[in-house]
């Protein structure tokens, strides 16, 4: 055994998330490990077992990392849809939106996204980082070790590069790995000056390369909505992305159908809202290999309906759960809280919740190395002060992390 290899545990409880299907249903079965623990070495996985076992055969080698008692341990969550990189506050369109204005009716006003992107232009790179870390920070407390974050609110080339760097430089700062996505397919700048397709166009050809020569994102996002771009315009885009080397994804039926539509087409990653998405778009995407991404958050931050989760699960799709932290629509950004909520509702199973942000959202943003508890993939672990794991989704999100682990380093602890 290897100097450097630990022994983490015990932990009453250990779900694994080993062993369940990408797609469709789950019903309630997991797996747990009761007093087990969980061997690491370079911040991979090298085993999962009996604590009392794996700590005898280990020998004096080995660092022992002692737990407290009564923990239940996870995968580390994955969020895999938010906009933690903005600048401002909309709390201005959150109370008209009470008092009934609607979201796209603020945006047509010149409102909503808009108002966000003036505020995060202003904003300096130190301030958007500041901005962009502390939410980060408050991710990794709440249990999530890697979150996709997207661009969007520069919408010109100095400001969604901007965007891009503060992303990566928050990413090298901080144990969290945080995914950059390009969206500046958000919705067409007020100051460009041509259509929309000409502003695709130019994302094509000004922006993306310079985005792939820094490294600066591996994906490309779009918003398919009547307020942002057409499934036409949006189809011919996501295959040039596509065509450049970039995973690509859309924000899809938040409002309207078109946007799962778009994503079966150009084979993308994700789908990601499907507030809307009727029969159709359920069977059709549950036919593709596309990964159905629900967005609770929006939902409560717009005190609209939930997409349809349970239907999407037994017609097959892979369904993941995200958060969606943004400014205008879902300004909470606790996923815990959120997943636990849409699952009350659409009648999830706790399988079928947790694996939404562990293993399945993983897949959702291609990322083969972490979401389960199994030799070979990053010890990425989030603990619980619970000995029963059920406990963690009925106190829906308010029990929170006593301790959280990224690539086998304690990286936040606290009662
Ligand atoms: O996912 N719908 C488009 N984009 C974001 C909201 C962004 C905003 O309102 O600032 C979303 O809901
Ligand atoms: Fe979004």
């Amino acid at each position: 055994m290897q100097a450097q290899t630990k022994l983490i545990g015990p932990f009453r409880q250990m779900l694994t998330m080993d062993h369940l299907s990408l797609r469709g249903s789950l019903g309630g079965k997991m797996e747990i490990l009761r007093e087990a623990g969980i061997l690491v070495s370079h911040g991979t996985i090298i085993r999962t077992g009996p604590f009392a076992q794996l700590s005898k055969e280990a020998g004096r080698s080995m660092t022992v990392e002692e737990t407290e008692k009564d923990l239940t341990v996870l995968p580390g969550f994955i969020d895999a849809h938010t906009h933690i990189c903005f600048a401002g506050s909309r709390a201005a369109d959150y109370a008209q939106r009470l008092e009934g204005v609607s979201y796209l009716q603020i945006a047509s006003e010149g409102g909503g996204i808009r108002s966000t992107v003036s505020e995060t232009r202003k904003a300096s790179f130190e301030t958007l980082l500041k901005n962009t870390e502390k939410r980060a920070v408050r991710l990794t407390k709440l249990g999530i070790t890697t979150a996709e974050v997207k661009s969007g609110y520069g919408l010109n080339l100095e400001d969604e590069l901007k965007m891009l760097r503060v992303i990566n430089k928050a990413n090298e700062n901080l144990p969290i790995d945080l995914l950059p996505t390009c969206l500046a397919a958000h919705m067409k700048p007020d100051d460009f000056k041509g259509d929309p397709t000409a502003y695709l166009e130019w994302i094509i050809e000004r922006l993306l390369p310079l985005v792939l020569k820094e490294q600066l994102a591996k994906r490309v996002d779009i918003f398919v909505e009547k307020e942002a771009f057409g499934e036409k315009e949006a189809v011919g885009f996501l295959q040039k992305a596509k065509a450049m080397g970039f995973d690509i994804t859309v924000h899809a039926d938040q409002f309207t159908t078109g946007g799962s539509r778009t994503a079966i087409a150009t084979g993308a990653c994700s789908a990601d809202h499907l507030e809307a998405s009727g029969d159709e778009e359920i069977r059709a995407l549950a036919a593709s290999k596309v990964s159905a991404v629900v967005l609770p958050g929006a939902s409560l931050g717009l005190g609209s309906a939930f997409a349809p989760a349970r239907k999407l699960l037994d017609a097959g799709a892979s369904l993941t759960i995200a958060s969606d932290w943004n400014p205008g629509s879902a300004p909470m950004g606790d996923l815990l809280t959120q997943a636990a909520i849409l699952g009350a509702y659409e009648k999830l199973s706790m399988a079928e919740i947790i694996a939404g942000i562990t293993f399945r959202a993983a897949h959702a943003l291609r990322l083969r190395n972490r979401g389960i508890l199994k030799p070979g993939l990053i010890a990425d672990l989030t603990a619980f002060p619970v000995a029963d794991y059920r406990e963690i989704l009925y106190h829906q999100g308010q029990i929170k992390p006593v301790a959280v682990w990224k690539n086998g380093q304690l990286i936040t602890s606290h009662e």
